[in-house]
């Protein structure tokens, strides 16, 4: 696999790693060396010849696709659009209560690149949906094992947003057909949705009345109240995740970072919610009592993230950077992290809190 050395490898099976953020801050298209990895069982090997891609269920022609005729049938899209993990900044809920047996991610799970493929709508066009269609299930071909059974990972859109045309089945990124490790041939790409609707090494399309009844649909990436936790949840309730939430991180400095007094440059990325872009990212050099407005520097655009800076003049001493942003639609992020601890340690967008020395 041909990833940046720099990677910090949260599990190696399955393989699970992501940049230092300085690294990912480095350029707005993420290169496809940098871009994290998420994954629940091993890469599979997907030969291409005898590889279909199954569109069945609530359809009036079902079909089974070759990758040929997918590129030949449908018109090609490219779009850029940054992938978030739920886990993203988990860590940081680590400090509030242990979630055990969960990830360490830090602000590394997430990334940006250019998706080239087709339409999901479009090929949901071409087999006709049935009336009682209320939602598009995507199964993968790895294997990952779970309470005692193996299954592929799994995960559904509601079809309004399936039938958005920002959802592609995508076989190329940055340019070059996927790699193994990011799905190859073909995987969803959902912007604005949380990364485990993208589903990788895509298999099949049920068109269903009800959401995947996948694991990772019905248990895994669903939420719960802070005050819900492993000895009392009840798996059928929760949230199930979709949408992505209004969040921003400072990528530089990094924590407990020593800086000399003075101007410092203040670093990061901003998301808005479900994808939407941001209007405006502030930061405080105390702890959140007073802010500064940071200038965005990439274009205002909706589906990936939008990079910031600005400069913060610092005294010597121990200083608590924080960061918060509004997006366009002018959603906001919660102050308090422990309003956002949660079982799984999904969504944390409290605003975020990085303590540097000054001397
Ligand atoms: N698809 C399959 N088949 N198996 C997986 O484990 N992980 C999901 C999603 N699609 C996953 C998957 C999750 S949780 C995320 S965040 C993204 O893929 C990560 O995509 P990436 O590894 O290309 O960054």
């Amino acid at each position: 696999m041909d990833k940046h050395p720099a990677l910090v490898v949260h599990s190696e099976q399955p393989f699970n790693a992501g940049p230092p953020p300085a690294l990912l801050r480095e350029q707005y298209i993420t290169p496809t060396s940098v871009f994290f990895v998420r994954n629940h069982g091993a890469i599979p090997t997907v030969d291409v010849e005898p590889y279909r891609l199954v569109v069945r269920g609530q359809v009036l022609r079902p079909l089974a696709l070759t990758l040929a005729e997918l590129r030949a049938e449908f018109p090609a899209t490219t779009l850029a659009a940054t992938l978030q993990c739920a886990g993203l900044r988990r860590s940081e809920l680590f400090m509030v209560k242990p979630i055990p047996g969960e990830l360490g991610w830090e602000a590394d799970a997430i990334s940006t690149a250019e998706w080239r493929g087709v339409a999901l709508a479009a090929v949901l066009e071409a087999a006709g949906l049935e009336q009682d269609a209320g939602h598009v299930a995507f199964l993968g071909l790895d294997t990952v094992a779970r309470q005692g059974q193996s299954f592929g990972f799994g995960g559904s859109l509601p079809l309004h947003k399936a039938l958005m045309r920002e959802v592609l089945l995508a076989y190329e990124m940055n340019g070059a057909p996927l790699s193994p490790v990011h799905g190859f041939p073909l995987r969803v790409i959902a912007p604005g949705y949380i990364g485990a609707r993208s589903v990788k090494w895509l298999g099949e399309i049920v068109v269903q009345s009800e959401p995947s009844d996948n694991y990772f649909q019905q248990h895994a990436y669903k939420l719960f109240p802070p005050e819900v936790d492993a000895t009392t949840v009840d798996w059928s309730q929760g949230e199930m995740l979709g949408q992505l939430k209004v969040n921003a991180v400072i990528c530089e400095p990094g924590a407990d970072t020593m800086l000399t007094a003075g101007s410092v440059p203040v670093r990061g990325y901003a998301i808005g919610t479900a994808g939407q872009s941001i209007e405006l990212v502030e930061v405080s050099a105390d702890g959140g009592v007073t802010w500064k407005s940071a200038s965005l520097t990439s274009p205002r655009q909706p589906w990936t993230w939008s990079f910031w800076e600005a400069e913060l003049t610092l005294p010597a001493g121990r200083h608590e950077l924080v960061v918060r942003a509004r997006d366009v639609t002018g959603d906001i992020q919660p102050a308090d992290i422990a309003s956002q601890w949660n079982v799984k340690g999904y969504m944390n967008t409290a605003w975020q809190r990085v303590a540097v020395t000054v001397s």
